[in-house]
């Protein structure tokens, strides 16, 4: 949904950060700004900012910063339409309606009373799971360790042992057999008539990131066939983008997710603590469940049965995680099969134990190829080698790519010139990826980043103008936006020199038009650099001949840093020939120049 930026801007003026953040954090207050412990790291002294003035919070622990949306979103892992909506409703501001056709209104109807359904179904499994015919599905809950706590958040249930049970309870609802089969839990033929898809099974109910239930999943108790029988694909369940346990696993502050086959598995995972297990859904984990785990962590941990299928499911996951940028690691729980089995018997410092020596997954899938592989055999060392050779190709950054060469040939014994020139090998006769070069230059590699020295430099002259706006009529002939070399740096402080000239800046409502968290959080960390020297060293009010001069020195750095950017970039920009004509004069006279801050 698309909203205006003065809609925008109205609900965000009308959420003051610092009532907002309380709702959540303790503040104090010290001189101007608030400070509190910090929601989004752990620490024991407050580092958390939320100012007022700037309407921005920032922590000088983690960094993490931004606007009063981008902490509704990263507090309660939204998106940013999500917390545009949280907010309107907390502030009053009526959001537009969005306008429905007559096709999209029925469609939108017969989706909310397929989640009815859904959810009358899951209180009627519910509730049988403690009534009397019930009796046999909470013993076998308990007997596989589930408190009657767990057995509540997850809603468990159990499904009678009749055949139209569910299927009668639902019509006296007043829904339709139509529906009923729509929404997954009966099927109709000429035999039976509209008969329950489940019946005497203990029943998981799956339900969507926001709570709701969209499907089940049904297990025989003891021995039968299927272990467990799942809802099919309705317009309300698809299981390609789904994952149980999501619903829990979004508000964990692990840093990382693990991903699991079973249902159980997450259950007794959330019970010893690690609430960040999510599971796919009864099919193979997708590309489209991987872009939405991407929206909350980086890092995710997979623990997969530790059999064949087990691992093959892993490497196809892994192959996935990765198109989508995500790092793997692989839980090694053996000698037992799941994560289930293992906290039963080990307990659950030893599954962090577990996670903690999580094994990374390039060395994962290397380590199973090598499980077929006799290394006495010359003939077959020298193929496994090439197969190495072949899969470090997917790692198209060279540094990356050299980096696992060396730590892979250190790990398994392997010369790394022999493997460097057999990785070089495959890519002139595959075209995959660039060559290594064969010995980096220097010790450590250059990155093709500005250094961060120059990207300080650039924010240190972007908070100091934000806090002391007279001193840009001083820089003003010197520095545009144009001399900041970061692409969301010159955006930002585009706005916050326009804001100035036209005085009407307000940094917060700048943050709104990013919508990516790291982008706020990156805009948030230039209203919030500590202005110091280029040395590091921070600056006092009355000092003026050392601000002076410490002034000079950062726009001389930007300055400098643009020169040579727009320099480099003359053969590809054909407005690059302006700035370094106009750099050279202004460089030459802002080295002369005193700035005077009196
Ligand atoms: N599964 C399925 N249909 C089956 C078997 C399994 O949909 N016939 C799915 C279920 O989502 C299940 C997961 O695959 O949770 C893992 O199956 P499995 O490893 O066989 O079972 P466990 O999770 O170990 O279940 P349990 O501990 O209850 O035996
Ligand atoms: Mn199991």
């Amino acid at each position: 949904m698309y909203y205006s930026d003065e809609l925008i801007e109205e609900i965000r003026s009308k959420n003051d950060i610092v009532d907002v953040i309380s709702g959540y954090v303790r503040l104090q207050k010290k001189g101007s700004t608030y400070f509190g412990l910090c929601p989004f790291h752990n620490e024991k002294t407050g580092s958390f900012s939320v100012s007022g003035h700037k309407q921005m919070f920032y922590c000088f622990g983690c960094g993490a910063g931004g606007n009063v949306f981008t902490f509704i979103m990263k507090y309660e892992n939204a998106t940013f339409g999500e917390a545009v909506k949280t907010l309107a409703d907390r502030a009053g501001v009526k959001l537009p309606e969005i306008e429905y056709t007559p096709e999209m209104k029925k469609a939108a109807n017969e989706k909310a009373t397929l989640l009815e359904i859904n959810k009358e179904a899951a209180k009627y499994f519910y509730y049988l799971l403690r009534s009397e015919p019930g009796k046999t599905g909470y013993k076998y809950f308990a007997d596989r360790q589930l408190t009657d706590e767990t057995m509540k958040k997850w809603g468990l249930g159990y499904s009678n042992k009749f055949a139209d049970d569910l299927t009668k309870y639902l019509r006296s609802k007043g829904y339709t057999d139509e529906l009923i089969v729509k929404a997954g839990l009966a099927s109709r033929d000429e035999v039976r008539g509209t008969h329950d898809k489940f019946w005497n099974r203990v029943m998981f109910p799956i339900e969507d990131i926001n709570h709701r239930v969209i499907g089940f999943g049904g297990r025989v108790m003891g021995d039968g066939e299927p272990k467990y029988l799942n809802s099919p694909e309705t317009p309300i369940f698809d299981k390609s983008r789904n994952l149980f346990g999501l619903n829990f696993a979004r508000s964990s502050k692990a840093g990382h997710i693990i991903l699991c086959e079973g249902y159980m598995d997450v259950i007794s995972m959330h019970q010893a603590g690690f609430t960040e297990a999510v599971a796919s859904l009864g099919t193979a984990f997708t590309s489209g469940q991987a872009n939405i785990l991407k929206r909350f962590t980086d890092n995710v941990i997979l623990s997969y049965d530790s059999d064949g299928a087990g691992t093959k499911a892993a490497l196809r996951a892994i192959g996935i995680l990765r198109e989508v940028g995500l790092t793997g690691k692989v839980l090694d729980l053996k000698p037992y099969k799941d994560p289930d089995e293992f906290i039963k018997n080990m307990g659950a410092d030893a599954f962090r134990e577990r996670i903690e020596n999580a094994r990374n997954s390039f060395f994962f899938e290397i380590d199973v190829l090598k499980r077929d592989v006799n290394l006495d055999d010359p003939e077959e060392k020298t193929k496994f080698h090439r197969e190495i050779a072949k899969k470090l190709c997917v790692f198209e950054d060279d540094v990356e790519r050299n980096n696992y060469l060396e730590a892979i040939a250190r790990e398994y014994s392997i010369s790394a010139d022999g493997l460097r020139k057999m990785v070089n090998d495959v890519i002139n006769r595959t075209g995959l990826a660039t060559p290594i070069r064969e010995k980096p230059k220097t010790g450590i590699q250059k990155k093709t980043e500005p250094d961060e020295g120059i990207r300080k430099a650039q924010r240190i002259l972007i908070t100091w103008v934000s806090e002391e706006p007279q001193i840009y009529p001083l820089i003003k002939e010197y520095i545009t936006e144009k001399d900041f070399t970061e692409p969301i740096y010159a955006t930002v402080a585009k706005k916050l020199f326009e804001g100035i000239e036209n005085n009407n800046f307000a940094p917060a409502s700048l943050i709104s038009e990013f919508e990516d968290e790291e982008e706020q959080k990156e805009v948030a960390s230039l209203f919030n650099t500590k202005i110091t020297g280029l040395d590091g060293i921070p600056l006092l009010m009355d000092a003026i001949q050392d601000r002076e001069r410490a002034l000079k020195d950062v726009v001389v750095k930007v300055k400098e840093n643009s020169y040579e950017y727009y320099s480099k970039a003359l053969s590809t920009d054909v407005d690059a020939l302006n700035e370094v004509i106009n750099g050279k004069k202004l460089l030459e006279k802002l080295r002369k120049t005193t700035i005077s801050l009196n």
